[in-house]
């Protein structure tokens, strides 16, 4: 048996035996070999001298082994010292067997029993060792949000960074444990590369290191099945204090499969002009038409979540019919391109603004644009968009994003052209290149490139009404808008 082999035996015995309750808490999602062997192929390997690697959250070793295998056969000279952290004590004894069959007279091997978080930050000092910085950091990190109030939260102020998540704040103390031109290779949910939460790490890291390496997988449910991890993680490669003007991404469906590549240009991967820094990862070229300079903000618009919160406001849901009551729109009443309302979708189709507070939820008549802030997996598309148009006040409930100008409506040229771009392939491959999930929110609209007012109004009085397919939407929006162009 080989080392893998046997380190996967242990893997997998040791995921045997937790404790549901405690594997939640503390992120116990083992490596398997064959992805473990992925994350070791990332990793640049000199030729001779040494490394001094750290593991921290090593679980059972899995990321450890791979390396060590990789590097008796391809740098069998190279002298490796690694440092492995783990804190649970239950998994500590699979850890050191691993750790022993990783030791050899080139391989040297220890263990530290301890928190990473408040063991490498300084709080707790739990030995010597992550004094020392490292020439490598390799790791598949615990996932779990951290409270503001956390004691990790606090533990981490001493770096600087705002970390909304564990796996974050192993990265930042991976990263800052490295030397100069040290690499960290991590296998991390998507989740850091946009939105808002993760808008301080993104600049640290981006900051801090420049990322030459990033891998995803199309599949969600590859990589931990045998955990029943269903996120879509990446693995990304980033050198401390590096600088690359390319980054090469791979993709594969699963951890098994055989990768395809692009080499990306680093001010596509993330933007210069971005004042968010998002992370944009697509093997696909998600290039733009050229005439698409504007954000909402550059045409008065805004985009907001619906006001109403339906649990919050049961007593003003009724049925359409019901006297006084004003349209209350859901997902379930978008179409691509269109509102059908009302529509048999099991959810109330009229709000009764009975007091001021109830009031206050609706928007005035008028032409708005309404996008789905969630799409099923299976969804074709991530951005689904559809025009509101009414004489009365309407409610819109809280899983949808509506785009108005200062809280009224929009022109309807303006709406249905608008609507028609958010509808467009374009801007679905354009989105996919920083949102790994399937939620769309309301910052990722205020951030989404636009055509000029002039070029959505043309858009819009060019759409000849009714339902429309998706090659239509794309055939208008070429003939106005013109094709995409690849960045120089
Ligand atoms: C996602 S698992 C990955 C384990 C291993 N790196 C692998 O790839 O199989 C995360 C590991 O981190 C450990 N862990 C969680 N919180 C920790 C902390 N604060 N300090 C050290 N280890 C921690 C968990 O017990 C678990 O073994």
């Amino acid at each position: 048996m080989t080392l893998s082999a046997r380190t996967e035996a242990r893997r997998v015995a040791a995921l045997a035996e937790l404790d549901p309750r405690r594997q939640s808490k503390l992120g116990q999602f083992f490596t398997p070999a064959r992805a473990a062997e992925l994350i070791a192929s990332m990793v640049r390997l000199p030729k001779s001298g040494s490394l001094r690697v750290l593991d921290p959250g090593a679980g059972v070793g899995s990321l450890t082994a791979a390396l060590v295998e990789r590097v008796a056969r391809e740098a069998p000279d190279v002298l490796l010292d690694i440092v492995a952290v783990e804190l649970d004590p239950s998994v500590v004894p699979y850890l050191q067997r691993t750790l022993d069959d990783c030791a050899g007279p080139t391989v040297r091997c220890r263990l530290v029993e301890g928190d990473f978080i408040t063991g490498s930050s300084g709080v707790i000092d739990v030995t010597g060792e992550l004094r020392d910085p490292f020439d490598l950091v390799v790791m598949n990190p615990p996932y779990g949000k951290l409270g503001a109030k956390s004691d990790y939260r606090r533990a981490l102020q001493a770096t600087g960074v705002e970390c909304p998540n564990l796996y974050a704040a192993f990265l930042v103390l991976g990263y800052l444990n490295l030397v100069e031109g040290g690499q960290v290779v991590a296998i991390i949910p998507r989740s850091f590369a946009n939105g808002t939460y993760f808008g301080d790490f993104r600049r640290h890291l981006l900051t801090a290191t420049a990322l030459d390496r990033i891998h995803t997988f199309e599949s969600r449910s590859t990589v931990f099945a045998d955990t029943g991890v269903l996120q879509e993680n990446v693995i990304i490669s980033a050198i401390r204090g590096g600088a690359f003007e390319t980054v090469l991404v791979t993709s594969s469906v699963g951890h098994e499969d055989e990768a395809v590549e692009r080499v990306v240009p680093t001010s596509e991967v993330v933007k210069p002009s971005d004042p968010h820094r998002f992370v944009r990862i697509t093997l696909e070229d998600a290039a733009l038409p050229d005439r698409t300079g504007c954000v909402l903000a550059d045409l008065g618009l805004t985009a907001s979540t619906g006001r109403v919160v339906d649990f919050r406001a049961r007593q003003w849901l009724v049925d359409a019919e019901v006297d006084g009551a004003v349209p209350l729109v859901y997902p379930g009443n978008v179409r691509l391109g269109r509102t059908e309302w009302p529509r048999a979708i099991r959810k109330p189709q009229g709000f009764l603004p009975e007091t001021e507070a109830a009031d206050r939820l609706l928007v005035p008549p008028g032409s708005y644009v309404v996008i789905k802030r969630f799409s099923s997996k299976e969804e074709r598309r991530r951005v689904v968009a559809a025009v509101w148009e009414s004489e009365s006040p309407v409610a819109f409930e809280n899983h949808l994003n509506v785009i108005h100008r200062s809280g009224q409506g929009l022109d309807t040229h303006l709406a249905v052209g608008l609507c028609m771009w958010l509808n467009s392939t374009v801007i679905d491959r354009y989105f996919r290149t920083f949102s790994g999930h399937t939620q769309v929110n309301a910052t990722d609209l205020r951030t989404l490139p636009l055509p000029s007012a002039q070029d959505l109004r043309r858009l819009g009085s060019s759409w000849p009404g009714g339902s429309t397919e998706q090659a239509e939407i794309d055939r208008m929006v070429e003939a106005v808008v013109g094709s995409a162009v690849r960045a120089a």
